[in-house]
């Protein structure tokens, strides 16, 4: 089943928007596989990034990403990839549509509260750094 990565990002977590934007998520049908509250230092936000290393907006990315805990998660379903990019909604967030999660919560390209895979293949990709460890199992458990 095709799975996607998602990550609130410190302003997101900050201006309490974590329950509202699992509850969209989880209304919409898909399966929540792992959660994680965590801080990033910059090597690991900068290999999260790596393919915007040569963008001018590189550093202030990385900044905002180490600046405070992020909520970093693993969904399932059916199209979760690019379904979850519509409830997202566009990256700038002035051109997001009004109910996707960046047109309700956002008005700043850099501070736009979320981010989720752009493809299947991104999303593996993602999912490997942030899950070194693997998703959830039914059997999981602590000892
Ligand atoms: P995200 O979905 O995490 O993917 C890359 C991020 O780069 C994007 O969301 C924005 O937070 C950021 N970004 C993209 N374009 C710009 C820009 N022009 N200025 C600042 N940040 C940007």
């Amino acid at each position: 089943m095709e799975q996607t990565f998602i990550m609130i990002k410190p302003d997101g977590v900050q201006r309490g928007l974590v329950g509202e934007i699992i509850s969209r998520f989880e209304k919409k049908g898909f399966s929540l596989k792992a959660l994680k509250f965590v801080n990033v230092d910059r090597p690991f936000a900068e290999k999260h990034y790596a393919d915007l290393s040569a963008k001018p907006f590189f550093n202030g990315l990385v900044e905002y990403i180490v600046s405070g805990p992020v909520v970093a998660m693993v969904w399932e379903g059916k199209g979760v990839v690019a379904t979850g990019r519509k409830l997202i909604g566009a990256t700038n967030p002035l051109a997001s549509e009004p109910g996707t999660i960046r047109g309700d919560f956002a008005i700043d390209i850099g501070r736009n509260v979320i981010h989720g895979s752009d493809a299947v293949e991104s999303a593996t990709k993602e999912i490997a750094l942030w899950f070194p460890e693997g998703v959830v199992h039914w059997q999981s458990s602590l000892h």
